[in-house]
């Protein structure tokens, strides 16, 4: 299981605030890596480093041992922005079809796959209804159906479960394992701290600094805590 994606010395500022500081970050193929930090942290900023929709300061950024400016977007990666990107006068099923169309998704295969990603995140019976009276956790559900459309090999999460009932989520997380046993590479972010402990393998974002990266377990152990969350306590932050 080789790195499919790797930051290298990867620092961003905003003017004279900087942001990432030398984020060197390797994240293995088919797994389901976290990236973790309280609110400001830098994560967002990251992915949008990643998908292109932020340009970096300094340092590089390599898809599959090539170095790329950005990963070539709509064909390997499937992604979900922190807010919702919705057409709220249109039905989820129109937003479907339009994305779909974006993505180049053939008419026919298109009306299938959407029945498929909305049975995914159990919206099937509501594709008919206008965005704008879908609740907020709806919404994010159906961003996700929208990251799922064309089959991406790499998921890029940002905060995907937020409004989402612990039910839900639970159902969400089963998919997101079997789109790993699948062979699908998935980078979410979370400051939940339970999604946290469902991960492969985490990155701890602090202050624009990665404060350590492995195996939940592992961190855990070298903390010499029994929770995540405890790690970021003890390196000083108080809430998440
Ligand atoms: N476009 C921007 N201009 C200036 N500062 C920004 C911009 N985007 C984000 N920031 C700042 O960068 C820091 C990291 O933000 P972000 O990546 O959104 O963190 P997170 O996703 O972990 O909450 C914050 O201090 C935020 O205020
Ligand atoms: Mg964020």
């Amino acid at each position: 299981m080789g790195t499919i994606i790797d930051f290298k010395d990867v620092s961003k500022s905003y003017g004279h605030h900087p942001v990432l500081n030398q984020i060197n970050l390797a994240i293995p193929s088919s797994e389901i890596f976290g990236l973790i930090g309280p609110s400001g942290s830098g994560k967002t900023t990251l992915i949008k480093i990643l998908i292109g929709l932020e340009s970096l300061s300094k340092g590089e950024v390599s898809f599959k041992d090539e170095k790329i400016k950005a990963i070539p977007f709509f064909k390997k990666i499937g992604y979900m922005a922190q807010s919702d990107a919705l057409y709220e006068e249109l039905t989820a099923q129109e937003n479907l079809h339009f994305f779909g169309s974006l993505y180049g998704i053939k008419k026919k295969d298109r009306n299938r796959r959407i029945e498929e990603v909305m049975k995914t995140v159990d919206l099937l019976d509501h594709r008919k209804k206008p965005v704008h009276l879908y609740s907020g956790g709806m919404k994010r559900r159906l961003s996700l159906a929208i990251a799922l459309l064309h089959d991406p090999e790499v998921l890029i999460l940002d905060e995907p479960t937020v409004g989402i009932d612990p039910v839900l989520r639970k159902e969400i997380w089963e998919q997101f394992q079997k789109l790993k046993e699948q062979g699908r590479t998935l980078l979410i972010t979370t400051h939940v701290m339970d999604e946290a402990e469902r991960c492969d393998r985490l990155a701890l974002l602090r202050d624009g600094r990665i404060i350590a990266t492995e195996k939940p377990e592992t961190i855990k152990e070298s903390f010499q805590v029994s929770s995540i969350e405890e790690v970021f306590l003890k390196s000083g932050v108080s809430s998440l």
